[in-house]
């Protein structure tokens, strides 16, 4: 089977939720999401110039929300909403929040067994704009009663409180841990550490100027172990996740141009790394969020590496509760996992995130000359992705 190679990935900076009382709106919040992808589209065109528009065959993209502004194929839309031909295509897939690293694993694969020789993919999601079950009709729910019958279901936020039980976490933990993301990702803002992956975006204030988002906004560097353990715990009374410990909602992008060895060699591009594999994998809907544990193993095992040989690890921060019981589990130090922080300091577009991760560890990789990075999320329903990339 032929190779296919990871060119370039990128993302827009994350937007903050509309706070009006607190005095601002979320700079994403008024930007159409297919307006959004194709501004990621175009960046890529232009970052890689020596490949012509036309080779692009299709456009994989994710939402989680799938109403209103994100309804029907958002990937088409994407694709006339940029400077793609006509020609190529758009599919929108659903994995809930690792979706769009699905569509970066559809859209190798496919290179791979030789169905395209170019593709974008990635995903999106404006929480202000399509919030999260906002797509559901409660009057006519998409859970059949052989599903409800067999599984109990829960929402996400109960299941970091289950998580959180069950592999034993204490609050100091949370606590330690969601501060240090904040820290982290303050850190890497500063350091310039997401310039060469975040695409800034133009956005109008609510005084009608005009603004530029290129860093994510939502960090609060000077969060505090003794502030946050007197938030209330929304999920559960008694329970140990506030909303410093969840990631945050926001509006966010992500995209990556994949192409074949023949394009490589036609055009002159150069690889940045290739997938070494993938794996999908489920758990006990209620559960919901230790999926990333399985599936690291099955992904690892697929690609013949032992945990040890991996550089650096995205572990999604839905909630600290899910990295937590991830690192305990697979005895992972905290030097290689969520380096530059995660979703807690920086928000957790869902439909994008998968995306996010991809183009943060790359650079992460490039930058500190390292080779394997791993990158798993949990998804909706039990669900979750994992990606092991090897840099080129
Ligand atoms: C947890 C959650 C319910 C909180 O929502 P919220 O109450 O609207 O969140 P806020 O940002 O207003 O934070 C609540 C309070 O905590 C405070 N807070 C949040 N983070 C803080 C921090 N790092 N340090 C100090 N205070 C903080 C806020 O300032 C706010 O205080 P206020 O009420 O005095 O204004 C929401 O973020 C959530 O649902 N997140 C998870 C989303 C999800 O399920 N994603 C899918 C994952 S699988």
């Amino acid at each position: 089977m032929r190779e296919s190679y990871l060119i370039d990935a990128v993302r827009t900076a994350r937007g903050r939720q509309s706070r009006p009382k607190k005095g601002f709106v979320g700079e994403l919040q008024n930007i159409h999401p297919a307006s959004l992808g194709g501004k990621l589209v175009d960046a890529l065109l232009e970052r890689n110039p020596n490949l012509p528009a036309e080779k692009v065959e299709d456009v994989i993209y994710s939402t989680t929300t799938v109403c209103k502004e994100q309804a029907s194929d958002i990937a088409r839309n994407i694709v006339l909403s940029s400077n793609l031909p006509q020609t190529c295509s758009g599919v929108h897939l659903n994995r809930y929040c690792s979706g769009a690293l699905q569509a970066s694993a559809f859209a190798s694969a496919s290179v791979r067994c030789g169905d395209y020789d170019a593709v974008m993919a990635g995903g999106g999601e404006h929480m202000n704009m399509c919030p999260i079950g906002s797509d559901m009709d409660y009057e006519h729910l998409p859970f059949s009663p052989e599903m409800t019958q067999k599984y109990e279901l829960g929402s996400q936020g109960a299941a970091a409180e289950i998580i959180a039980g069950k592999y034993h976490l204490s609050q100091e933990e949370i606590n330690t841990f969601s501060v240090k993301s904040q820290q982290k990702a303050y850190a890497a803002t500063q350091a310039g550490k997401f310039k060469n992956e975040i695409i800034p975006v133009t956005w109008i204030d609510q005084d009608g100027h005009e603004q530029i988002l290129d860093t994510d906004t939502n960090i609060k560097p000077d969060t505090k172990v003794e502030k946050i353990n007197e938030l209330p715990r929304p999920f559960k009374e008694g329970g140990m996740i506030h909303a410093a410990s969840s990631s945050g909602i926001c509006d966010g992008s992500s995209l990556a141009l994949w192409v074949s060895e023949e394009c490589v060699k036609d055009f002159d591009l150069k690889p940045r790394a290739r997938i070494l594999s993938n794996a999908n994998y489920g758990v006990d809907p209620k559960e919901m969020l230790d999926g990333v544990i399985p599936g690291t193993e099955l992904a690892l095992k697929r690609a013949g590496l032992k945990i040890d040989d991996i550089d650096r690890f995205e572990i999604n921060e839905a909630f600290a509760s899910v990295p937590l019981a991830w690192m305990k589990t697979l005895k992972v130090s905290e030097e290689k996992v969520n380096v530059n922080g995660g979703a807690i300091a920086m928000g957790h577009p869902l439909g994008s995130t998968g995306g996010i991760l991809l183009a943060t560890i790359i650079n992460e990789l490039e930058r500190e000359n390292l080779r394997y990075g791993l990158i798993t999320l949990c998804a909706a329903f039990g669900m979750s992705g994992t990606m092991i990339i090897e840099r080129l």
